[in-house]
């Protein structure tokens, strides 16, 4: 009986371990790691605001620059990882960016990648003084906001 219970402990502390490990806590590569094998994305995303927006927001005259500003205006809210990079909706890339797991989109999901949904957008566009809601179905067509497909969502 104790034995088991033993096993028991042991069981349940793997598991605590091996899923904290998928808790997100991956780490940030940045933009230029993903333009190698993505140069459709990266070539359209360098034109968005998204892209743009550390710059604007510190170049703005309405309200001031500070480290809070970052959380929306770059990528893990730090101006080292500048604009709203390839991270801040597809996830930290450090363990899906390998192309043995990329190509298989269960494993590169389960290594923290992010198909971006409605949720992703609502992080940044809480609706709340001057951070606007958007509707991302809306916005897939929009060059502005969205970078261009190699596989079109939907198709
Ligand atoms: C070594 C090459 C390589 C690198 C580096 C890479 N990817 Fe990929 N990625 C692929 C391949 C291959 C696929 C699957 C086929 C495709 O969509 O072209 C893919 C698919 C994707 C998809 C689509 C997933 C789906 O099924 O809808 C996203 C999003 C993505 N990658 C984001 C990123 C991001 C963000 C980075 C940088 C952190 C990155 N990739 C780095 C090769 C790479
Ligand atoms: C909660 C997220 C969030 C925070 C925090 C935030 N912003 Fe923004 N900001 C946004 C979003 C979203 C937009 C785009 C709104 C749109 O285009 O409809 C934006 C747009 C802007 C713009 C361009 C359009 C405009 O309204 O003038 C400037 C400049 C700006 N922000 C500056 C700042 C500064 C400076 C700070 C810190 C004091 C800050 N923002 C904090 C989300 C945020
Ligand atoms: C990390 C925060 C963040 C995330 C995540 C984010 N955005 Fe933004 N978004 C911003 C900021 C900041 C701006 C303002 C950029 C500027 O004006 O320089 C912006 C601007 C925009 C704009 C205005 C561009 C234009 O047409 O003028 C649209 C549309 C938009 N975002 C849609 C989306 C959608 C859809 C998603 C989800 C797929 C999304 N955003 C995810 C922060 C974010
Ligand atoms: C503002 C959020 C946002 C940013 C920033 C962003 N993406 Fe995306 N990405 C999306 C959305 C939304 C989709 C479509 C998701 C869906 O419905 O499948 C998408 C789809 C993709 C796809 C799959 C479709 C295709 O083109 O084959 C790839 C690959 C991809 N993104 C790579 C990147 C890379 C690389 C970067 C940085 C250079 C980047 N994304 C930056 C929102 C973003």
């Amino acid at each position: 009986m104790k034995r088991q219970i033993l096993w028991i402990a042991i069981f349940l502390a793997v598991v605590a371990v091996s899923s904290s490990a998928f808790a997100g806590d991956h780490e940030y590569v940045g933009a230029a790691k993903c333009k190698m094998c993505h140069k459709v994305q990266y070539a359209s995303w360098e034109g968005t605001k998204h892209a743009k927006a550390t710059e604007t927001a510190k170049a703005g005259t309405d309200r001031e620059w500070s480290a809070d500003c970052a959380k929306c205006h770059a990528t893990n809210a730090s101006e080292d990882l500048a604009g709203v990079q390839c991270e801040a909706c597809h996830g930290a890339g450090a363990d899906f960016k390998k192309m043995s797991i990329m190509k298989d989109r269960e494993s590169a999901v389960s290594n923290g990648l992010v198909i971006p949904t409605q949720a992703t957008c609502d992080g940044c566009h809480t609706g709340e003084d001057h951070a606007t809601k958007k509707v991302m179905a809306d916005e897939l067509g929009n060059k502005e906001a969205i970078h261009d497909f190699k596989n079109p969502p939907g198709e």
